[in-house]
């Protein structure tokens, strides 16, 4: 092998069926923060040079080649394995794929979502011309389900022995494997077809080049922290690693000037994007392309999915929102739901129990308590009243309703849509609009009020007369 400048191309096994995961859906799918396992090792191998990927797919092929198209462009292609032999089986499958191509092949498992480009760096880093074989081992006080270093009297790294094959003394071993390779091509091609299959599993094992190319002389070996490097194979280690990257995620965006009050029980996905002078308390779940601008609060409890939070807006505690944007300076929550394709402008109110859909809402409008406002218009300046309702929907077709600049809805006013309030216009508290509003003007529709004298007295005698005599009866 040539020195560590040099591109290589890089193979992640990922055909396997992740049976220890009890799923329909292939392990390597698994996400981590939103982003598929499989994803994290192809992308430190991109961040660490690789020319090309090649990942091998098998069991849920379609699956897994539809997640790759859509992140990827063609630097990362997919090869067969039909059969689940081994890993050295899928080895050989991926180098098939890239067949003429000579130089190093970085190997990697699909289910190693902690490795980092420094880690392939540094195995790359301890292979000099004679290399056949470099490899990364690692060590932990309990090397349980790992397959195991095997070393010479003179420390040389001599073969790995899987878990399963252990004598009790090798799995005694804290030294152990963690998957990821760099072979030179041409020894993989000259030797990979001696594999055999005569271990527990009855698989063609890749780690088994590791005692021929000892053999030749050829093996070197870096060491690297086991934090970077565990594998999943079930649930437990599913949630433990995606706990280690929420962890790496916290740190990145403490450097990046963000406040995270309590990063073990705040999510931010792998997408999501945080401006600088942004601080989040607790319990607080940022997924999919969110974004937070700059200066901005998000206080507990607060789900945004899919959301642009602009700068300097103040979010109180439980507020929800998927696809939707808060603009600059608005003050939200608490408890607002804001659904799908509600836009709203600069310093814009909305308060408890205030619900939106499909709504614009203009810069410093308010509607401060209990209300649903879907597929609306609403213009600038506009206070819309406690317990108001667009009434959107008759069960066959939605409809808009328009509310122009400066107009303000009295409480407890329904809006029964398609509707539109001139700008400046008013509309009484308890008030069913089911007529445009001309601008300027006040609608009223509701029952004139009288008042009795004296007729709550009498009205109460009566009742307790009442209520005296039905209990006499009994
Ligand atoms: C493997 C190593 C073990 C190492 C561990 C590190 C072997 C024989 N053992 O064990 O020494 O400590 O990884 O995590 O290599 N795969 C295929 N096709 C197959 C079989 C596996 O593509 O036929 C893929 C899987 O999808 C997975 C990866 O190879 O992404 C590793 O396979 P897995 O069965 O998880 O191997 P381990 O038992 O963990
Ligand atoms: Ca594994």
């Amino acid at each position: 092998m040539t020195g560590p400048a040099t591109p290589f191309t890089a193979i992640v096994l990922a055909a396997g069926q992740g049976t220890r995961m009890k799923s329909s859906l292939p392990k390597v799918l698994h996400t981590l923060l939103e982003r598929p396992m499989v994803s994290y090792p192809i992308d430190a191998a991109l961040a660490a040079g690789a020319e090309r990927v090649v990942v091998v797919v098998g069991v849920g092929r379609e699956q897994v080649e539809a997640a790759l198209s859509a992140r990827y462009d063609g630097r990362v292609t997919t090869a067969l394995q039909a059969e689940q032999r081994g890993t050295g089986d899928a080895a050989r499958c991926g180098r098939e794929a890239v067949a003429g191509v000579s130089g190093r092949l970085v190997i990697l498992c699909g289910d190693t979502p902690l490795l980092t480009a420094a880690a392939i760096a540094a195995l790359l880093e301890s292979t000099d011309a004679d290399t056949r074989l470099a490899l990364l081992t690692s060590t932990l006080d309990d090397a349980r389900g790992y397959g195991r270093i095997l070393r010479d009297g003179d420390g040389r790294v001599r073969a790995i022995r899987e878990d399963r094959d252990c004598t009790e003394a090798e799995r005694a071993i804290r030294e152990w494997n963690p998957g990821v390779y760099a072979i030179d091509a041409d020894f993989f091609d000259r030797s990979v077809a001696g594999l055999s299959t005569d271990n527990d599993q009855g698989e063609l094992y890749l780690t088994d080049l590791v005692e021929r190319a000892a053999a030749e002389g050829g093996v070197a070996d870096a060491a690297w922290p086991a934090e970077d490097l565990h594998g999943i194979n079930d649930r437990a280690a599913l949630v433990a690693c995606e706990a280690a990257l929420r962890r790496r995620r916290a740190t990145e965006l403490a450097a990046g000037g963000v406040t995270l009050r309590d990063p073990e029980t705040t999510f931010v996905g792998a997408d999501v994007v945080i401006e600088p002078d942004v601080t989040i308390e607790a319990q607080v779940h940022l997924r999919g392309k969110t974004r937070v601008g700059a200066g901005a609060h998000i206080d507990v409890g607060c789900v945004l999915t899919d959301t642009t939070v602009h700068a300097g807006a103040k979010l109180l505690p439980y507020t929800v929102s998927s696809e939707s944007a808060i603009g600059a300076e608005s003050r939200i929550g608490p408890f607002t739901h804001l659904r799908p394709g509600s836009e709203l402008a600069a310093r814009v109110h909305l308060g408890n129990f205030v619900e939106t859909k499909k709504t614009r809402i203009g810069e410093g409008s308010k509607a401060n308590h209990l209300a649903y406002l879907g597929d609306g218009v609403v213009g600038s300046g506009v206070n819309v009243g406690a317990g108001t309702i667009f009434c959107n929907y008759d069960g066959f077709g939605k409809y808009v309703t328009v509310l122009e600049d400066g107009v303000f809805i009295g409480s407890d006013s329904q809006l029964v849509a398609p509707i539109t309030v001139g700008k400046g216009a008013y509309v009484a508290t308890g008030t069913t609009v089911t007529m445009d509003v001309p601008a300027e003007a006040m609608a009223i529709g509701r029952a004139r009020q009288q008042n009795k004298a004296g007729l709550a007295t009498r009205l109460k005698e009566k009742l307790k007369a009442q209520a005296a005599r039905l209990k006499g009866k009994k």
